[in-house]
């Protein structure tokens, strides 16, 4: 399975994760970023896929890049069609979890990441965007 710019990778077994974790680092190295950058990307993507595959059992990664006038950038959408969340302010707060987990994946990936944003609908899905801006 190989992982084009602006192409859905399916995530549909716990073996995806590892594959997708390998992809988005080969392109944050691809796209310029350092070693500590990519190693933030690598650890929000990996948890917002295991968040697809623990609860919605799957769904896709999308991976692309930004260009601005004054800044270039990665961009990761993660969605799902799983259960959606229903409060999603709560799903961000540290250690809040509906399983029996640390509840630290959502606000985890939000610290690491310059910009992180959660569309969500109960009963219909989830989509997860991740921005980080390459540094100058
Ligand atoms: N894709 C998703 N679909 C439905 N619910 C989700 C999804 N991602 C997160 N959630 C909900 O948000 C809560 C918080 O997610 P978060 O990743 O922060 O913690 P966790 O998965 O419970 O634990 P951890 O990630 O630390 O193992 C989850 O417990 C779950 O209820
Ligand atoms: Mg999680």
């Amino acid at each position: 399975m190989t992982l084009r710019l602006n192409e859905d990778f399916p995530v549909n077994e716990e073996g995806d994760i590892v594959m997708a974790r390998r992809l988005v680092r080969e392109f944050a190295l691809q796209r310029g970023f350092g070693s500590t950058d990519i190693t933030r990307i690598v650890t929000a993507a990996s948890e917002l896929i295991r968040n697809i595959y623990v609860y919605a059992g799957k769904g896709f990664m999308r991976v692309s890049f930004n260009e601005e006038v004054v800044r270039v950038g990665i961009t990761l959408t993660f969605s799902d069609q799983g259960p959606g969340i229903p409060d999603i302010a709560k799903a961000m707060e540290p250690g809040y979890s509906t399983g029996r987990s640390m509840g630290m994946g959502l606000s985890g990936s939000k610290r690491l990441m310059d910009e992180l944003t959660i569309r969500s609908e109960v009963g219909k899905g989830t989509t997860v965007i991740i921005v980080k801006w390459l540094s100058k």
